[in-house]
């Protein structure tokens, strides 16, 4: 640990037993270990990521390649893919943190090195249609026989790309794109996309400031 420029990556490197976090750690987490065994489908985990004890992996697609986790991430919140179409990829050495909800039915793509605090909430559809009637059915149906596919959920794919970091308890909303580096302050409610290395704080979230160089 020279202090002289090396990355974090490097200076890890060089701590003993940094290469035997190499397997995927589920080993914490019973609700998983339990799928597993009855065949359920999960997810797919790269090597050295892991699963927290609370984590929870709902894939009511059936299909564990539609929920990814790169390596050294560590899931601490529920993932959930649904209504047919769903797919969640997070990338390499990224958090997601305690209590947050992360749900799917078109397409969640999260970069590398994403911090995703407690209790955020990441929804790329509506959950439940509009209109009355329907979500009443949408419910009947959840509740007797699972979830049905409905074609208009208001589905968007949403981007966190790399580096971004999600504060506590905010909401990142359908179609929405964060940028590269980006900070969604704790609290705020993003409807829109957010620009690169900005900082986006409140309901309706709105860009307060920019990074600086420096803070790059
Ligand atoms: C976004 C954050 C990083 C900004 O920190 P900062 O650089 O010290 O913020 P600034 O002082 O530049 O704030 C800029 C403006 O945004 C406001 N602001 C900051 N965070 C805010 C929030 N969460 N909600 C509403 N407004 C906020 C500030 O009051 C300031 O407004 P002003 O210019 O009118 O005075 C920080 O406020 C935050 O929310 N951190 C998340 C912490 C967290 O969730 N931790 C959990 C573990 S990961």
């Amino acid at each position: 640990m020279s202090g002289q420029g090396n990355s974090i990556v490097e200076i890890a490197e060089g701590i003993d037993g940094y290469e035997l976090v190499e397997q995927a750690d589920h080993s914490m987490n019973l609700d998983y270990i339990i799928r597993r065994i009855a065949l359920r489908a999960t997810c797919e985990l790269a090597p050295g990521a892991s699963l927290g004890r609370d984590a929870r992996i709902r894939n009511i697609v059936g299909d564990s390649k539609r929920i990814s986790i790169g390596s050294h991430s560590i899931i601490q919140g529920e993932l959930t893919v649904f209504n047919r179409d769903g797919q969640i990829h997070i990338g390499e050495w990224c958090f997601v943190g305690k209590d947050t909800r992360i749900w799917s039915a078109k397409s969640i793509l999260i970069g590398n090195r994403v911090l995703i605090a407690h209790a955020v909430n990441i929804f790329d559809n509506l959950t439940h249609p509009v209109r009355a009637a329907d979500r009443h059915l949408q419910f009947r149906q959840i509740a007797k026989i699972g979830h049905p596919f409905i074609a208009d959920l208001g589905q968007r794919q949403v981007r966190i790309e790399d580096d971004a970091w999600i504060g506590a308890g905010a909401f990142v909303l359908s179609g929405v794109t964060v940028g590269a580096g980006a900070i969604v302050a704790a609290g705020a409610v993003v409807t829109k996309d957010v620009p690169a290395f900005s900082i986006v704080v409140g309901n309706p979230a709105v860009v307060v400031r920019e990074l600086s160089p420096d803070e790059r």
